[in-house]
């Protein structure tokens, strides 16, 4: 009976070992959720009756317990190094060029790049395959024991090699890694605190930092923290001699290694791929400050040896900062061109990354309201590539008392009507139609590229109109006189000819181009070119029911009532009955098709292609009976690929999409 136990004890840990692994490192599980519950209370109770049982490596020992006590320090088995950083090219040439001359002539350097992961580093012992310890890097020859917390995170295995059937553990090894969290957990971590009337979180790192560091295991348990491991600090019983293989050995033993690491054969292919790297950073589920160039060669590390706490055999590229920290001075409110009104901070200058950011948004009242955000706030603001600067949070602890709550306005700021509040809404908006601020907002969309894309007339032309009275929509732009336009500062001849011109040519964009300018909520230009496919013509989309519209493929019933609302308000009625009378072509182009080899197909297209242009490309689709659809599904038949493809030409190979040229697409019409 006991051995029975043991026996059935033993399997269960195996087996939950595995899935365990399958779930959070390679993501791929095998048994559904309730199953691997079931196998998890089975040992629960085996160990419940028979405490004996209770192994460390057990997974029920992830659970937390409430026997931590203040973290006892502990010694690193060999010093826990840092890394030396380098902010260009420059730098990094520099640094090649030094450990150059400390080795023997004609020395080769191969070097790996990995992401620098930006969470708490760890450090984790296994002795003959059993964790035995995890440490904080502390002072990096001391730290603070954070086992029973590190004990659970999924992704870090309690027992290597996880696998049997791959290569055995050393007799003893200590691994360092990092503990983080990944975006979408941090972000679902937060709407869950807010869910419970609890602060949010405002930095992902700092977050870590406060999991692992919980007197209470069980409180980090709950929290949905990952690791990744990077590199062996110390082994026993154990030889590698490269950097890529000591990877490789990691990912044998069942840890979840840096994503994305890569080997390149010289430094100038690493700096070849540092713009693709910066690129690609905020597109990651993980937070990264940089990448991390290595020297492949470990016996070479171990010669270069090291100055101060930094290997010479290793370097880190940081990327400029994305937050910075500033104080909020005062907000000010943006009104769009649906009226949405959005709070705008304020702020003391401050330098983000290569930029000197003086104002970021503040999203919405819901998110100042449920992040407490205050004027007169130290507050963390965030730039990341292209996107608009964004206020992330305050920092409560540097508060003074004397910050103030942030309130939505009473009236407009542009034209003083009374600010309302759907109920049930999130957005407070300006319901005047005629707003200036509106009216500017939506012409300068119209006109702007991917919308009308007129040429010759900008922004600041659209707003010495509107302050003149010459234009009360953007439908009155296609009435604007010579004479009206001379008469505007800065206005000369030329400049008043292109207006002319761009405004001419203006009246012969395709109808799918013209409904997209429009500005109807959730019209863009697929469900645009839908509209327009379908109905043909703004008239008979102005008299179409929600039924018919709720029937175009692609457009659901939330959006079907939207466009069916937008076509009977008298205002959008209007501005349209000026844009006929303009002589904007108002008819969408009589289909007639070329041949019906692609129908029934479904194609996505991404990257530049070779000689079409993507509306082209999407033409001859079309006119051999197939559709275009934005995203990459099951239903997808072919992915057409160009240069520089995006996220979906991954989408397909994981879907096992085929994905032809513009050579094949060629082929398939008869071309
Ligand atoms: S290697 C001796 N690799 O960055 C090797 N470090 O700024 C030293 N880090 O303390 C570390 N990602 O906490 C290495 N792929 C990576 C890393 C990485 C993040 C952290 C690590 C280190 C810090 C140095």
């Amino acid at each position: 009976m006991q051995d029975d136990s043991a026996r059935r004890a033993a399997e269960l840990r195996e087996q939950l070992h595995e899935h365990i692994y399958r779930y959070h490192v390679l993501s791929r599980p095998v048994i559904s959720d309730a199953e691997y519950d079931r196998l998890y209370n089975e040992l629960r109770e085996l160990e419940a009756a028979q405490p004996e049982l209770i192994t460390p490596d057990s997974p029920t020992q992830r659970a937390g317990s409430d026997l931590s006590e203040e973290f006892a320090k502990v010694r690193h088995p060999a010093p826990i190094l840092s890394l030396s950083n380098a902010y260009s090219v420059e730098d990094l040439q520099a640094w090649e060029e030094r450990n150059l001359k400390l080795l023997p002539a004609g020395t080769q350097l191969t070097y790996t790049l990995e992401p620098k992961l930006d969470g708490l580093t760890i450090v984790l012992t296994y002795e003959n395959g059993v964790l035995i310890q995890a440490a904080t890097r502390g002072n990096g020859e001391i730290g603070d024991d954070v086992t029973p917390n590190v004990r659970t995170i999924r992704a870090i295995p309690l027992r290597i090699p996880v696998d049997h059937t791959k290569r055995a553990a050393p007799e003893r090894v200590t691994v360092r890694g990092e503990v983080m969290f990944l975006k979408h957990d941090f972000e679902r971590m937060n709407a869950r605190q807010l869910e419970q009337g609890l602060p949010s979180f405002i930095n992902a790192r700092n977050a870590a930092s406060g999991a692992l560091k919980q007197k209470d295991s069980r409180i980090t348990a709950t929290r949905p923290l990952t690791a990744f491991v990077y590199g062996i600090a110390d082994m026993r019983g154990l030889a590698l001699d490269k950097q890529w293989d000591m990877l490789e050995f990691l990912r044998d033993m069942g840890f979840q290694v840096a994503p994305d690491a890569a080997i390149y054969p010289t430094l100038s292919d690493i700096i070849q791929q540092i713009p693709t790297w910066e690129s690609r950073r905020n597109q990651l589920d993980y937070e990264i400050d940089g990448i991390v160039i290595k020297v492949n060669d470990l016996r070479i590390v171990q010669e270069l040896g090291v100055v101060g706490k930094d290997p010479r055999g290793a370097v880190a590229y940081k990327f400029a900062a994305q937050e910075a920290t500033t104080r909020l001075l005062s907000v000010g409110f943006n009104v769009g061109r649906t009226g949405r009104v959005v709070p705008n901070a304020n702020l003391e200058p401050v330098f983000i990354g290569g930029v000197t950011v003086s104002s970021a948004t503040l999203h919405n009242f819901d998110f100042v309201r449920n992040l407490d955000i205050r004027v007169g706030d130290t507050v963390i603001v965030k730039r990341s590539g292209d996107v608009i600067p964004y206020v992330v949070g305050p920092i409560v602890d540097a508060r003074k008392g004397d910050e103030q709550p942030i309130l939505p306005p009473e009236r407009c700021p542009f034209c003083d009507t009374p600010i309302m509040q759907d109920e049930g809404a999130v957005d407070y908006y300006c319901p005047n139609v005629y707003c200036p601020e509106r009216v500017y907002r939506q012409a300068e969309f119209f006109v702007s590229r991917g919308a009308m894309d007129i040429d010759g007339v900008g922004g600041q032309t659209i707003k010495l109109l509107i302050e003149n009275g010459i234009i009360k929509d953007e439908a009155d732009l296609f009435s604007v006189t010579r004479e009206q336009l001379l008469e505007l500062e800065g206005f000369a001849e030329k400049k008043a000819d292109n207006f002319l011109a761009g405004i001419e040519a203006a009246k012969q964009r395709p109808l799918a181009q013209l409904l997209t300018s429009l500005g109807i909520d959730g019209v863009g230009s697929t469900i645009a070119t839908a509209l327009a496919n379908r109905l043909g013509s703004i008239d008979a989309i102005e008299a179409a029911t929600v039924e018919e519209i709720d029937a175009i493929e692609g457009i659901g019933d939330v959006l079907a009532q939207n466009i069916h609302d937008w076509f009977a308000d008298p205002y959008h009625r209007g501005v349209l009955e000026k844009l006929r009378a303009a002589g904007v072509k108002m008819v969408g182009e009589a289909r007639v098709l070329a041949g019906e080899q692609l129908a029934g197909m479904t194609f996505v297209l991404t990257g530049t292609l070779p000689t079409l242009s993507r509306d082209e490309a999407a033409a001859l689709i079309e006119a051999h009976g197939g559709k275009v659809t934005g995203s990459v599904s099951k239903k997808t038949s072919y992915v057409l690929m160009g240069d520089a493809p995006g996220s979906k030409a991954d989408k397909a190979r994981q879907l096992g999409v085929p994905i032809i040229g513009e050579d094949e697409l060629r082929q398939m019409v008869g071309e």
